[in-house]
């Protein structure tokens, strides 16, 4: 359908389920590499639904959204805390780092944030210490090695969804409550963590763990999470199969996910759509529908290839530098200089069908106002072969080169559009090419970071 012809209709979901429509899971998740604006469209979708559920990632993500001129910086807590009345769910499927948590919860009651709404599920698992100590470890391992590092966020992820899967080594949100059996998993588990991270670091006896203090705080974190905590999973297949509205928001994003994105350069979940229904516990049935976020470009933090990485020429990095200002490009979680390409739209064609996307939100488009031309990556070739598509593999991917389509700029100011019509002829005409491409239908635009201003198209 064409831009110009869309009207206010409800998202096309498998069921046509809408975001909001009773007893329906909707997921909101990335296309790209994370920082789309997920936390914007979660936030601005919270108040149809009953609740908002995480179901992957941990502290690595951030989702940033911006409330009557205020910032909020989240990074394990669902957006839809700010949202009074509703419930924000983190699913089993989050890595969690308590001292994290409860700093955020801190913050967020500081600034009058009613935060009673908050649930934990007591099947999370909790990242420890020694996690982010092997997290930093290993990134030097790697540089040592003479090998690209993963560029991680140094919060121990890799490490505590690596214990999660090894079993034995594991501590959970629900084991924080049971003091004496913390005690001996901490007993075990700390000194072969400082033998194994002392090998790691080459210096034998370098790293250690005082068992007795660490776990005087784990029972205290315990404590204080503990109205939070229950089985989340039961809470969310309760609330719908009783009719409730749940949304389910997606961290990091596609192009990171341990399976599909570009391994090994990616975080240690599933971040697409399929992983709501394992990280939150709700049946497959209950996802009605999907929207894909993305950015109206690319950007990418950490290592690994992105192939409309603008950084060639001087020419390019000045466009990179300009987008990266306008998009206040610099990690939520780490303050890094996010990476900065032309829009994949190759890239996004495939975590779409990956998540079976409804409905696409396009965010950030004013970024782009100020550019005369722009380019679009619409495929890839292999030394000047027949066109091929996203390969989820850091080296064949960086075999390929992306072919571009050159348009003409959004020809003028989009900030202050709330509806299609109100956009230049450029702006449409960008939308359109993404619609076409992707073959899914645009449900959001964002033209600037204040809930107002987004154009709603379902
Ligand atoms: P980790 O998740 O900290 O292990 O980092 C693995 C990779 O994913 C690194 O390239 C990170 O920069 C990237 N990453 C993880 N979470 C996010 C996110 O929420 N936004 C953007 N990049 C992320």
């Amino acid at each position: 359908m064409n831009t110009h012809q869309q009207g206010r209709q409800g998202v096309a979901g498998p069921e046509g389920a809408g975001p909001g429509s009773a007893g329906a899971g909707v997921v909101v998740m990335g296309l790209q590499w994370g920082d789309e604006g997920k936390g914007k469209i979660v936030d601005l979708l919270a108040d149809r639904f009953d609740a908002v559920a995480r179901y992957n990632g941990g502290a690595n993500a951030g989702h940033t959204v911006t409330v009557g001129g205020e910032r909020f910086a989240l990074h394990l807590i669902p957006s839809g805390i700010l949202r009074p009345g509703k419930l924000a769910v983190i699913g089993s499927g989050v890595v969690i780092d308590p001292e994290w948590l409860l700093k955020e919860l801190g913050g967020l009651r500081s600034r009058g944030v009613d935060v009673s709404g908050l649930r934990i599920s007591g099947a999370a698992h909790v990242v420890l210490p020694w996690h982010q100590d092997e997290d930093r470890l290993r990134e030097g391992w790697l540089r040592a090695a003479g090998v690209e590092a993963i560029g991680t966020t140094g919060r121990g992820i890799g490490p505590a969804y690596a214990d999660k899967a090894l079993r034995g080594t594991a501590v959970r949100v629900g084991d924080l409550l049971r003091p004496e059996l913390l005690a001996q998993k901490l007993a075990r588990t700390s000194a072969l963590k400082g033998a194994v991270l002392s090998a790691l670091s080459g210096q034998a006896g370098s790293v250690g763990y005082d068992e007795q203090e660490l776990h005087r705080r784990a029972v205290g974190w315990g404590r204080e999470l503990e109205p939070s905590v229950c089985d989340t999973g039961e809470l969310l297949r309760g609330m719908l199969g009783g009719g409730g509205r749940v949304l389910f928001e997606g961290a990091n994003a596609t192009l990171l996910d341990v399976d599909h994105g570009t391994y090994p350069f990616v975080t240690s979940s599933t971040t697409i759509a399929a992983g709501a229904a394992v990280g939150a516990g709700v049946p497959m049935s209950a996802l009605r529908s999907v929207v894909g976020v993305m950015k109206a470009y690319s950007t990418r933090v950490g290592g690994g290839v992105m192939l409309t990485e603008l950084e060639g020429s001087d020419a390019e990095r000045a466009v990179a530098h300009g987008i990266r200002q306008r998009g206040r490009e610099y990690g939520t979680t780490t303050g890094r200089p996010r990476r900065v390409g032309w829009l994949d739209l190759a890239a996004v064609r495939y975590s779409a069908a990956l998540s079976g996307v409804t409905s696409l939100a396009v965010m950030l488009l004013d970024v782009l106002e100020p550019l005369e031309r722009l380019r679009v990556c619409v495929g890839y070739r292999r030394g000047g072969g027949p066109a091929v598509g996203f390969v989820p593999d850091a080296a064949d991917l960086g075999g390929l080169e992306p072919e571009y389509r050159e348009i003409g700029g959004l020809g003028g100011s989009v900030g202050g559009a709330r509806r299609l019509a109100d956009l230049p002829a450029g702006a449409r005409a960008y939308l359109d090419m993404i619609q076409e491409q992707v073959g899914v239908r645009i449900g959001a635009v964002s033209v600037g970071p204040e809930r107002t201003q987004t154009i709603e198209l379902w």
